[in-house]
C-alpha cells in the first residue's frame, strides 16, 4: 500500500501496531550480538511458532501476534543480551537462548514476570521491572537517543511513525535557506572536528558564496 504522506505512514504504522499483542525488542548492538542476540531473535521466531503464534519481524499489514524488532546498542552492555517486552517495557537482561522459551511462556502469553532476569535493586534487592527504576538509566536525560531500546533505528516506518522527517519536511517546503541556518546557529550546534565552529555559521558562509 502507498502512503503519500508522512502522517498517513505514521498512522498506519499505529494501526499495524495495534493488532500485535506485544512488541519485543531485542538489543542488537555489537555486544549484546557478541553474546548471541541474534541467536536469540531467531529462538524467539521458533518457539513462539511452535506455539502456533506468529511474529513479524518488519511492519507489514499481516496478520501477526508479536513484532519482533532489534534496536541499536542500549549502552548497557556489560549487562546483555538485553530483551525488552513492551507495551509493559519489562527489562530483562543476561538473557540466554535457553530463557527464550519461559520468557515467551511466562511473561508474554501469561503475564507473569520472571524475577531472576530482571535487575535487583543494590540495597534492597527489589527487582527493577522497568529502564524508569534502573538507576543506569534513570540518571540519565537521553535527547538525541531518546528512543533507543524502543525501535529499530533502521526501520524507517518506525522512523517516521515517531515523527522522522518532519522538521527536514519543514525545512524543505516551509523555510527559506536563510531561516535554516539561523535555525541551526540559533540550536548552537557545533562542529566535533576540534574547533567546535558554528555548524549554522558554516552553513551561512556557504550559502552566501556566489
Ligand atoms: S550492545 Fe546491547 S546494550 Fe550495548
Amino acid at each position: 500500500m502507498q502512503h503519500s504522506t508522512l502522517e498517513e505512514r505514521k498512522l498506519h504504522f499505529f494501526e499495524c501496531m495495534e493488532q500485535y499483542k506485544a512488541k519485543i525488542v531485542i538489543c542488537g548492538g555489537t555486544g549484546c550480538v557478541a553474546n548471541g542476540a541474534l541467536d536469540i531473535v531467531a529462538e524467539f521466531d521458533r518457539v513462539i511458532a511452535e506455539k502456533g503464534l506468529k511474529a513479524t519481524v518488519a511492519l507489514q499489514k499481516e496478520e501477526a501476534d508479536f513484532m519482533l524488532t532489534k534496536s541499536g546498542c542500549q549502552g548497557f552492555c556489560q549487562m546483555g543480551p538485553l530483551v525488552t517486552l513492551y507495551p509493559q517495557g519489562t527489562f530483562y537482561v543476561k538473557v540466554k537462548v535457553s530463557d527464550v522459551e519461559r520468557i515467551v511462556e511466562e511473561t508474554l502469553l501469561n503475564g507473569r514476570i520472571i524475577s531472576d532476569l530482571l535487575i535487583h535493586d543494590d540495597e534492597t534487592n527489589e527487582p527493577l521491572e522497568d529502564t524508569a527504576h534502573i538507576p543506569f538509566y534513570a540518571k540519565q536525560e537521553r535527547t538525541t537517543l531518546r528512543l533507543c531500546g524502543l525501535i529499530d533505528a533502521q526501520d524507517i516506518d518506525e522512523y517516521i511513525a515517531h515523527d522522522g522527517y518532519k522538521m527536514a519536511r519543514k525545512a524543505v517546503l516551509e523555510m527559506s535557506d536563510q531561516e535554516v541556518c539561523q535555525e541551526i546557529k540559533d540550536s548552537g550546534l557545533r562542529g566535533r572536528g576540534g574547533g567546535g565552529f558554528s555548524t549554522g555559521l558554516k552553513w551561512d558562509l556557504t550559502r552566501v558564496q556566489p
